[in-house]
């Protein structure tokens, strides 16, 4: 199968029913996509397809198609490099493990929603556990990334 990861069209030898979590990190060795709960629970493998935040744990090959996917190695323009410096600003991470996701998902939010107010990243982030209760450094860090692009 065909699948266009960061820009780049793929040939990967995975099964269609295979999660594109797999795909990303075993196949393509693009490890900056964590596995966390493996049901679409905790938002630790969250990529772009589309644009949109997707749970890739939960996404077998199949249902990509020939969709975009960009995972946090591809996040080079202008919005996810500010949501990226603030989370070092603001010391987001502690032990890290849930982050990246959380970085894929504000990126998302803040290409939609310019000036997001506490309520509307509470909706957008609702979904990710952080088992480090960074959850306040990160609406910081949104707020402070929102400021910087306006
Ligand atoms: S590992 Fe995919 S949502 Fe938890
Ligand atoms: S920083 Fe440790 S789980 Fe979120």
């Amino acid at each position: 199968m065909k699948v266009n990861i960061n820009g780049t069209i793929h040939n990967v030898t995975s099964s269609e029913d295979t999660p594109l979590l797999w795909v990303i990190r075993d196949e393509l060795n693009l490890t900056g996509t964590k596995f966390g709960c493996g049901q679409a629970q905790c938002g630790a493998c969250t990529v772009h397809m589309d644009g949109n935040p997707v749970r890739s744990c939960a996404l077998p090959l199949k249902l990509v198609g020939e969709k975009e996917i960009v995972t946090i190695e591809g996040m080079k323009d202008k919005i996810s490099q500010a949501v990226q410096k603030a989370w070092v600003e603001n010391h987001v991470p502690q032990c890290g493990y849930c982050q990246i996701g959380n970085v894929m998902t504000a990126s998302a939010l803040l290409a939609e929603t310019k000036k997001p107010t506490d309520t509307d990243i509470d909706n957008a982030m609702g979904g990710h556990i952080c088992r480090c209760g960074t959850y306040q450094r990160i609406k910081a860090a949104i707020h402070q990334a929102a400021r910087e692009l306006a």
